[in-house]
């Protein structure tokens, strides 16, 4: 199944109350380049969004506050991936059906996309997504 999870490389500083600082940098870890940054932050109670597929595009999901739950589906097979801490990142590649699971509330859920915002490149029918990947 086309996504891998990534180790977000991070800096903590000596005192801990400085936190830490995670970086991606596009050409080094993931394959695409960014055309489109989108975040969705404020959910209450366990939510569940999603429930979608792309045609094209391509994405780095990473979630810097929270927890997210991350369940994909190729149409034959199926994957979970939890995004707990913002040292994890998700590469999706296109055709597959994501359902994302708001764990926590105001978890924050960021995505570097490979392209702009375009209706057209998603599949939101379940069954119109299995006929779509059976036939390519
Ligand atoms: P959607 O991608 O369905 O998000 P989720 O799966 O988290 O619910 O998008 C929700 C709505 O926002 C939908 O009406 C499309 C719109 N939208 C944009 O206008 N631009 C964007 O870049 C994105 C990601 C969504």
């Amino acid at each position: 199944m086309q996504y891998q999870l990534i180790k977000i490389k991070t800096l903590y500083a000596e005192e801990d109350n400085l936190g830490g600082l995670s970086v991606i940098e596009e050409g080094r870890d993931f394959p695409f380049n960014i055309k489109r940054i989108y975040y969705v932050h404020g959910t209450k109670g366990q939510v569940i969004r999603g429930n979608h597929a792309h045609k094209k595009l391509k994405q780095l999901l990473f979630c810097p506050f929270g927890s997210v739950k991350v369940c994909l589906d190729s149409g034959t097979e199926k994957a979970e991936v939890t995004l707990d801490t913002p040292e994890k990142g998700l590469i999706i590649m296109p055709c597959l059906w994501r359902s994302i699971v708001y764990a926590e509330d105001n978890s924050v859920l960021c995505v570097a996309a490979s392209e702009c915002y375009d209706e057209d490149d998603y599949i939101r029918d379940y069954a119109e997504f299995l006929e779509y990947v059976s036939g390519r």
